[in-house]
Parts: C-alpha cells; structure tokens; sequence
C-alpha cells in the first residue's frame, strides 16, 4: 500500500505512504489519485485531508525511480497535481516534517495547505541542476511573492514551516505540539463548503518594479552560477509566473526543466547524487552489519593531520585525546587548533559555547595509558613505515580489547601495518584529507584482515564526521593519490616538452580544477611528493618521472610553507607568481634532456592530465581496489578538486566516449616517454563493446 485512505466523519484522509519519505513514486501517484476520486465519488465525504505517514509529508521524487520510465508513466506527478487542483471538493494539504520538491508542487495545488512547525519547505531541484519541473516555479512565487520565491528555488535551501507562518502558502500553521491530522481535520470541517474553491493559480504576482527586480536578479545570479546553467533558469522561469499567463508559464517551466535534464552538468550532478549514495553499500557488509560504539577517540601526532582529526572528532561531539612524543610538538599541536577555532569564531562561524564546548572534548597526553580506552585511535605520525610499526607495536599492546586501530597513512601498506599487531581484525586505513577538519573525503582503506564490524562502524563514523567515505583496497596510494601520482607525472612531462607551471596550472582550472598541480603541490608542500618519490626510486626503480620537481625541492623550495616552490610568494601572501628562476631551470632541463622544447596546446595538457587519471582510475577498477567507477569519481570530486560539473575522472571519460579517451592514449604512447600510457585492459574492453564505466 502506497497511499491509505480512511473516512473520518466527512473528510477523507489520504496518506502518502512510501518510507522513507514519502516519495511521489508511481504507486503513490497512483494510490493518491484513486484517492482523490474515490472522495470524490462519496456523496459523504465533504473535504480531503492530503498527508504523509510516518514524520514527513513528501520528499518529492522517489529517487529509485530517477532515469526510469515510472517517472513518466501516468498518472505523472503533473497529472497527481491536476487532479488535486481540479477536485470538486476541498484538498487540504497537512504538512510536517518535510515538505520539498515534488511534494512542495503537489502542496501548491491543492486548494489549502496547514502545517506543523519545524516542517522543511524547499524546492532543492536546483541542486541537482534543474529547475522544478511540476508547476514550482509558478505556483510558489504566487504565494510568497517575487523576492522569497526566487531566493529559495535559486538556492534550493529548506526554510522552517514557522519562518513562512503568515504567508499565503499556509493557511495555518499549527502551534507546536498539535497533533497535525486531527487539526487538519478539523480545519478540513471548517472549510467544507467554502466557494469557489480557492487556487493559487488563480493568485497574481505582484510587485512594483518586477522589471528592475528580475535585471539584478539575473546578474546577481549569473556571477554566483559558475558553470552550471540551472540557477538562471530558475530565475528565468520565476520571471515567467509574473510576465506569462499561468499555463504558458507552466509549459516554460516544463521545456526548460526537459533542457537542463539532458545538459552535461545536470547529468554530472545526478551522478554525484547517487555516487554518494552508492559508496556506503558494501557488497560483502550489508547495512544490518553490528558495528562497535564510538564514544571516545584518540588520535597520534599533532601534526597538521592529527590536528585536523582531531578537530573532526570533537566537531561531531566525539571527546578525543591526542598524543605526542614531545611536550612543545603536543603544546604547538593544540595551539594550532585553538587558533583554527578562534578565526572560525571570529568569522561568527562558532558560538563562544561551542568553541568552548569543542575545546573542552580536546585532551593531550605523551602517554599511550592515557589512550588506551579509546573505541578508535587514528595514527597520523610521520609516513614512515618504521615510525608507523612502532607506533603499531604499542598501540596493540595497550589498547582495550575491541579498539578499532586506523591509520592515515597516505600511500603506505595497511597489511604490513597490521601484520605487526595480534589483532589486524581490528585495523583499518581511514584516510583523512588537508585540512582534515574541512575536506569532505575519507579513503576508508580495507586490509587483507580487516574485521567487516570495523569496516561498518568506520563506515558509520565517516557519516557522524560528515564526510563521504569511500572504500579503497590496499595499494601504493589508494584510490586518489594513485592515481595523483599518473597526474603528477604528465604533468612534470609537459615541463620537460615544452610547457611552464603556470601554463599547465591555467588549462587545467580553465578545464574546472579548484587548483592545478603546480599550485596545488605549493600549497601540499613539494617536500611530500619528494620523499615519496626517494621511497619509490628504490622500490620501482623502472617508473620514469620529470626530474624538474626533485631538482626544485635541492633547492628548498618547498612552496607556500618556504614562500617559494613552482612559484614565488611575497611572505604573508599565497598568491603564486611565476618565477624566473624556476622557468629557466625548466627550460634548462629540457636542453639537458636534448629536448627541443614545443608549443603545447591547452587542449593537450587536459587531455593528459585528465586521461592519466582515468586510465590509473580504469586499472584500479579491474583490480578491485575500488568497488566502482563511481567510488572513484566520488574520491576525485570531494578530495581532489576535481570539477563538479563533469562528474568526476570516470563519468567524464563516458561522457568524452572511451573509444576517443582510449584513441589518444594510444596517440599518446607513441610519444615521449610513452611507457607511462599503457592502456588499462578494462579500458580497451569497455571501448570494444560500445559500454561506459558507469554502465
Ligand atoms: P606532520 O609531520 O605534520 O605531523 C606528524 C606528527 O607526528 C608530528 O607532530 C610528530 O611529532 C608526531 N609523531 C611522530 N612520531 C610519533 C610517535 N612515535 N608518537 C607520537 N607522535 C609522533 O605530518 P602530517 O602531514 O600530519 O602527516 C601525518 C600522516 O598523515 C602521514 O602518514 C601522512 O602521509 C598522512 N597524510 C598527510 C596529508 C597531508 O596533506 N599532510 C594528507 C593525508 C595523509
């Protein structure tokens, strides 16, 4: 049963029934038709109460039914709305807990709508690079007038029930405590006989200069929009209520919501949509997994990770104690972290009772006792495996049974890691990203022993921190750095063939990056990459790089951190300004290499920048580092800047088509040092059959 249907002393009462949130799916639709009709029908029946069960009253869409032909097999949620306007009798909407895109639209048709307060109201389509696609954009500004209208279905934000008391989009907002259905009922017996039936299509949109106010609107709008075509289109369709009549609004809502639902960007949204969704199922964990409880955290190293993990911890209201080796490392430690909290507070980001709160759950110690009855404790010392091992060594020793032992170790071997403790059940990579306490990604990284319990309850704790967490297998790097290190290296091969930082840097933020690579490794410090590439020089000797970033880091220049790296930096500044000097150790370099330096095209640069990560991206697939294409996007979208609007490495190789990504990396491996582009076998048989990573 989707939708349940009882009498109460002349009003029917209709209650969408689809958990988790009452999505308008075909089955719902339908039922809340029959509904409708069969009120109707009944000479008894005086007025319709229209309800959500369980807390809310809609969610909109059913999102399983996304891309599939239910969306558009009647009764359509257009037709829903018709036939709730159109009703003979009175439908009065009773609305609680949450209230938002298609199930806003079905609300606005009906004739009445009443509320409880703390019910979220949005139309949040925007989000998903749409305009509201059922009447929204029509309907809404007829009740809440031009300026609130616009506001909400631009930016998509839920506003509380009880901000929009006295508007005309409820007709009652009930006092806290009310008991929603009996009130609407009762509301309903009140209204029974009242004609005509009111209709918010039947309301005009006034304002006195809509004109001036829908110009600067549009400017306003177009400079926050970036490269995502939907929010001017909000703004144009909410133009339409005021200078169209109500039907050809409508059907100007509908062809630009039918435009954007085939535009590059909204697909890109989409699929990071449900990319989120996807990363938290486990094949092998299903969701009734038991996880471990979480209450106390420890963290080791103060250094710039642990700080941030720290601060994470205490963010989601989790006490943490952080230990370090030295008394001034520890005091510096949680001096950074006062610091970081007191420009948040400064900003007005954070009460002086939260600030104190989150610095009340910070402890420091240098004493692993003091740890030891942690649920978790996450190692963030140096990336050395010694440190690491010993480090290991003690935590197994003096950490309550069941502790969950994780590391943030950014490329190091998360077996050998536990294979030094008697419990490797119990450990987990959790990968966190700088600054710790900001980023959204966290590599959850599986090792050979990994207990599926731990897996699920860090899972579980990637939600309460607020991040996405994506399951990585082990491998040098994990997913994201992996495949970072493929980047890195096109992009030091284009420095030795012709191009310069800040060349290699504007293509690819042109392309969407947040930061190119040069700008990037400035700000990471150029240090990080070099040690990295020491360790591997021994253990790969084989794999061929630019030499131009170890000849960089010989001459200290570590980037922001050192006020020079690829770029120059006035001290107290992080803007990069190119710099002589290392531009003519490039071009020194290359004539060392007896390279005749080339022009290289913008297009060249993102081309091998980004088929490098999809190409490591493809590998890391067939090998089942990661579960799916879309863990991987997810990964590059939320750690590594990856633009949004191209839906991460994998979906944008499916939307270039893999037979053109995998033709130019064959083109590629014609070319200098084409050993670094040797096509990933999954790659070749996607292209072969015509198929995509994420199909
Ligand atoms: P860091 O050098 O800033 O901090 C390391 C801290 O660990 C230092 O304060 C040091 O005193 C402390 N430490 C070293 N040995 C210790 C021991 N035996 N007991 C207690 N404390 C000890 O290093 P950072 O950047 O915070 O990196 C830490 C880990 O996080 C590394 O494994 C790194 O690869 C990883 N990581 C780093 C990222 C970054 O952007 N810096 C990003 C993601 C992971």
């Amino acid at each position: 049963m989707s939708a349940e249907y009882l009498v109460d002393g002349g009003v029917a009462v209709i209650t969408l029934n689809n958990p988790p949130v009452n999505g308008l799916g075909l089955a719902t639709r339908t039922a809340a038709v029959e509904g409708i009709r069969k009120a109707e029908l009944d000479d008894t029946v005086k007025a319709i109460v229209l309800t959500g069960a369980g807390k809310v009253f809609s969610g909109g869409a059913d999102i399983r039914e996304f891309n599939s032909p239910k969306a558009l097999t009647e009764p359509t949620l257009h037709t829903l709305i018709r036939v709730a306007e159109n009703s003979t009798k009175p439908v009065v909407a009773a609305i609680h807990g949450v209230c938002m895109g298609g199930g806003l639209e079905l609300a606005l048709g009906c004739n009445y709508r009443v509320a409880l307060p703390g019910a979220q109201v949005a139309l949040p389509e925007v989000k998903l690079g749409l305009v509201p696609g059922a009447g929204g954009t029509q309907r809404l500004p007829r009740v809440l007038g031009l300026e609130r209208s616009l506001e909400m279905i631009v930016s998509g934000t839920p506003v509380l029930s009880d901000k929009l008391a006295g508007t005309a989009l409820f007709d009652e907002v009930f006092p806290a405590g009310t008991e929603l259905v009996p009130a609407a009922v009762a509301f309903a017996r009140r209204i029974a006989d009242v004609r005509p039936l009111p209709k918010v299509r039947d309301r005009s949109v006034d304002h006195p200069d809509f004109e001036a106010f829908l110009r600067r609107s549009r400017e306003s709008v177009k400079a926050m929009a970036g490269p995502f075509p939907a929010p001017l289109a909000c703004v144009e369709c909410v133009a339409a209520s005021v200078t169209m009549p109500f039907e050809d609004g409508l059907k100007f809502e509908r062809e630009r919501f039918l435009q954007l639902a085939q535009s590059p960007e909204s697909k890109a949204l989409r699929h990071a949509f449900f990319a989120e969704r996807a990363a938290s199922k486990i094949p092998d964990v299903p969701a009734d997994t038991p996880t471990r409880q979480i209450t106390r955290a420890a963290v080791v190293g103060a250094g710039t990770m642990g700080g941030g993990i720290a601060m994470s911890f205490a963010n989601a209201g989790i006490p943490v104690t952080i230990l370090e080796m030295e008394q001034d490392r520890l005091d510096k430690g949680l001096a950074t972290i006062r610091k970081n909290y007191e420009s948040t507070l400064k900003k007005g980001k954070l009460t002086p009772e939260k600030f104190d709160q989150r610095m009340g759950l910070i402890t420091g110690t240098l004493s692993y006792k003091d740890i030891a009855q942690a649920d978790i404790v996450v190692e963030a010392v140096f990336e050395d495996m010694g440190v690491k091992e010993s480090v290991f060594r003690h935590l197994d020793s003096v950490m309550k049974p069941g502790a969950i032992l994780a590391t943030n170790t950014s490329t190091l071997d998360v077996n050998r890691i536990a294979g030094v403790t008697s419990r490797p059940q119990d450990v987990i990579g959790t990968h966190f990203f700088s600054p710790a306490n900001v980023m959204k990604l966290l590599e959850i990284v599986r090792g050979a022993q990994t207990g599926k319990d731990v897996l699920a309850t860090t899972m579980a704790l990637s939600k309460k921190l607020k991040k996405t967490g994506v399951v990585s297998g082990v491998c040098d790097g994990f997913i994201g750095n992996r495949m970072l290190e493929q980047y890195l290296r096109q992009a030091g091969f284009l420095l030795d063939e012709g191009a310069l930082p800040e060349q290699v840097d504007q293509a690819i933020e042109k392309f969407g990056f947040a930061m190119g690579p040069y700008r990037m490794s400035d700000m990471a410090g150029n240090d990080v990459g070099w040690y990295v590439r020491k360790r591997r020089a021994i253990e790969a000797p084989d794999v061929t790089y630019s030499k131009t970033a170890d000849l960089l880091c010989e001459q200290g220049r570590f980037g922001q951190k050192t006020g020079a790296g690829w770029y120059d930096y006035v001290p107290g500044d992080r803007t990069p300004h190119p710099s002589q000097m290392v531009n003519d150790m490039i071009v020194n370099h290359s004539k060392e290499l007896g390279i005749e330096r080339r022009a290289i095209s913008d297009q060249e640069i993102v081309e091998r920048l980004v088929y490098a990560l999809v190409n490591e991206g493809a590998k890391i697939l067939e090998e089942g580092i990661a579960l799916r294409a879309s863990d991987i996007d997810m990964v590059y979208l939320t750690g590594y800047g990856f633009p949004l609007q191209r839906g991460g490495p994998m979906f944008y190789a499916d939307w270039v088509g893999l037979p053109r990504v995998l033709a130019s990396i064959e083109k590629y491996a014609e070319g200098r040092n084409g050993d670094a582009w040797k096509p990933a076998q999954l790659l070749a048989r996607l292209a072969a059959e015509g198929k995509g990573f994420n199909s």
